[in-house]
């Protein structure tokens, strides 16, 4: 497993810091999933990149039977395990790109800003609807690709507005986000739908992310999200 950029220590420190003050995740990306998120009572629910768990205890709390998160971090895994762990919520540590091998079925496979860093999307794909029951749902949010087209930008939260290029040149990008490489891969709009429909999901809904100004007022950065999305947000049904 190549090493995740998420295990450097300094690196996990500031995302950590970022993710405790006002940020994009809980004033923007996150209250845009929770409208998608499906009735989870009874439902076993598949987080792909969970992180430090930090959904993990809303979604027993709202009645799931069963929460696993896998993500390929051993920083993020242990950080789950000490401060969200509970009754029916696992861990574990797991590259998506493995995800093939899995064998257990779930209902709802949720992923937040995770899928851009997969470069595999179709096996990606393939995976998932392969360990979702009928009618299971995909509910994932990425960076969007208007963000993930420009190469060689400078930083993911540096003040400036991207620079847009490149959007017809799809695949890896090297940026910097807190001073380390961060390898990412750029999708455009058409390739992800496409992907979706010729792997056995109906989209159901695709939002861009459009901030209220209060979470302007919160968060002065967000500024830039009245103007251009940050996230791409996709609701879909295995069929
Ligand atoms: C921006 S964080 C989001 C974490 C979590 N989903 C959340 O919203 O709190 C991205 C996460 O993706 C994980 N990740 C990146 N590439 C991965 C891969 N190939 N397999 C599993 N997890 C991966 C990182 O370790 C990190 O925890």
């Amino acid at each position: 497993m190549s090493r995740n950029v998420f295990d450097n220590p300094s690196f996990f420190s500031k995302y950590m810091e970022l993710r405790k003050d006002y940020n994009h995740n809980d004033l923007l990306e996150h209250p845009e999933m929770e409208k998608l998120c499906p009735d989870v009572r009874g439902k076993r629910v598949l987080d792909l990149g969970c992180g430090y768990g930090s959904y993990a205890r809303s979604f027993i709390e709202r009645g799931a039977s069963y929460y696993l998160g896998i993500d390929s971090s051993e920083s993020m895994i242990r950080k789950a395990n000490a401060e969200n762990a509970g009754d029916n919520i696992e861990y574990k540590l797991m590259n998506l790109e493995d995800l093939d091998s899995f064998e257990c079925r779930f209902d709802l496979a949720y992923s937040s800003l995770v899928f851009h860093y997969i470069d595999d999307f179709d096996k990606l794909l393939r995976a998932i609807h392969s360990i979702l029951n009928n009618d299971g749902i995909l509910l994932f949010s990425q960076m969007h690709p208007i963000i993930s087209a420009s190469n060689g930008y400078s930083g993911y939260f540096e003040g400036e507005y991207f620079a847009f290029s490149s959007y017809q040149e799809e695949g890896r990008r090297e940026g910097h986000w807190f001073k380390q490489k961060v390898i990412s891969y750029h999708r455009k709009m058409s390739t992800i739908m496409n992907a979706l429909a010729s792997n056995g999901f109906l989209i159901e809904k695709v939002l861009e992310p459009l901030p209220s100004l209060e979470a302007v007022r919160e968060l002065p950065a967000l500024e830039k999200d009245l103007v251009r999305p940050t996230f791409l947000i996709v609701r879909a049904r295995r069929i």
